[in-house]
């Protein structure tokens, strides 16, 4: 309804009677009352607060001259269709551009009945949007290459993908005739084909126009040297687990000399990451109760989320908190409005003494490609990841 209720409506035809006609002393005194119901009215409080966040999401520009907006909206574990449908189209009301999938998350299609109903209303324009996804760890063999891309083009119902992403550099085994993966002993069947088999694929793919950007995600220091080496079309990306319990310096000085963007999952410590393990068994750590961020959450009057998300824009990297809360999704959002200073980043940097890396990606511990060295994969338990 454009007015919210009769009472509204008589106040504001009474206002316009005295407004046109009236009496000087009555008009003077609701004129001011008069403009800020008018505006109320015509731009209600949430449009008000979307149109501010549209025009003021970062960007960083990737090494193709695209332009990554520096923050988007997570999708790992959003998987319900109608709670997903809700938080997407909250997100691209709030001004979210930057939708992150992968197709191991089993959300690609319904993300992409949203985004056909917000470019076919004319909502949004496809160039605006920035569309990340990723390719399955069971579809790394050449000639599955191409066939995964196609299922999550139609799937996403785009015609073309803004930054595909190698999502792990464990290759495992698909099923015939699908590419969910095979368990054997209670894990999932090993796959050895080379990363650079995998990329050349890509990279024609890139020439085609099918995939605008390529990069990678969870790749160690030497895997992504060796694969930027390697290539021809150079990675623009690489997604890490980054936040202020897993700075990750190392990977991040090596994507900086090599011109290569940096994109943080897990930015608020992926507290909702326990219902993905079958055991439940997480490392511990929840950067939205360190005190440091309380304290700098109540000097800038934002909440503990804001300033671990603005912390990591502030640097250039790209965040992509989860949330299918509508709230939670304008509250992320709302972060370009302030900046936190240099002695604040800095406080952020060596007050906060927990090193956690939250996820071990131990369902690839026995996997001759498994990246992460100061993991002890002797101490893995043996168990799948619940792909849901
Ligand atoms: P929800 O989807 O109910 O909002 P991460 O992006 O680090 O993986 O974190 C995602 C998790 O954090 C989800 O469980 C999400 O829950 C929760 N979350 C998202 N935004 C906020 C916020 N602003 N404050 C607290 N928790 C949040």
């Amino acid at each position: 309804m454009f007015f919210k209720d009769s009472w509204s409506l008589h106040f504001l035809l009474k206002n316009t009677l005295f407004y046109v006609l009236g009496d000087d002393e009555i008009k003077n005194c609701d004129r001011k009352l008069f403009i800020i119901l008018l505006f109320v009215h015509f731009f209600p409080i949430k449009c008000i607060v979307c149109l501010i966040n549209k025009m003021t999401v970062e960007t960083t520009t990737l090494n193709t001259g695209a332009k990554l907006p520096l923050f988007g909206l997570g999708t790992w574990q959003s998987k319900d269709e109608a709670e997903l449908k809700v938080a997407l189209r909250a997100a691209l009301d709030a001004g979210y551009r930057l939708i992150d999938t992968a197709f191991l998350y089993q959300n690609e299609s319904i993300i992409g009945e949203i985004l056909e109903e917000y470019i076919q209303s004319g909502k949004i324009k496809r160039e605006d949007l920035f569309i990340t996804t990723k390719l399955s760890f069971t579809a790394h063999a050449p000639q599955d290459v191409a066939k995964a891309v196609d299922l999550q083009l139609k799937a996403l119902r785009l015609d073309y993908i803004d930054l595909f992403l190698i999502h792990t550099p464990t290759p495992f085994k698909h099923q015939d005739g699908n590419f969910l993966p095979i368990i054997e002993d209670g894990v999932f069947v090993v796959d050895t084909t080379p990363h650079i088999e995998t990329w050349r694929e890509l990279e024609k793919l890139y020439h085609s126009g099918k995939l605008r950007a390529l990069g990678v995600s969870n790749f160690s220091a030497k895997q992504l040297q060796a694969l930027y080496d390697a290539a021809e079309v150079k990675p623009s990306n690489h997604q890490i687990e980054l936040h202020i319990y897993w700075p990750q310096e190392e990977l991040r000085a090596l994507a900086k000399k090599l011109n290569i963007t940096v994109t943080a999952y897990a930015p608020l410590g992926s507290p909702g990451r326990k219902a993905a393990r079958p055991d439940g068994v997480w490392p511990e750590g929840d950067p939205l109760l360190e005190p440091i961020v309380k304290k700098l959450a109540e000097k800038y009057h934002k909440t503990p989320a804001q300033i671990l998300l603005r912390h990591l824009t502030q640097e250039g990297i790209s965040a992509i908190p989860k949330s299918t809360n509508p709230d939670r999704i304008v509250e992320n959002i709302s972060i370009f409005d302030f900046k936190l200073s240099t002695e604040d980043l800095e406080a952020l940097r060596t007050q906060v003494t927990s090193r956690v890396r939250l996820f071990l990606a131990d369902f690839a511990a026995h996997h001759p490609f498994f990246p992460h060295e100061d993991v002890d994969t002797s101490k893995a338990p043996r168990v799948v990841l619940k792909l849901h």
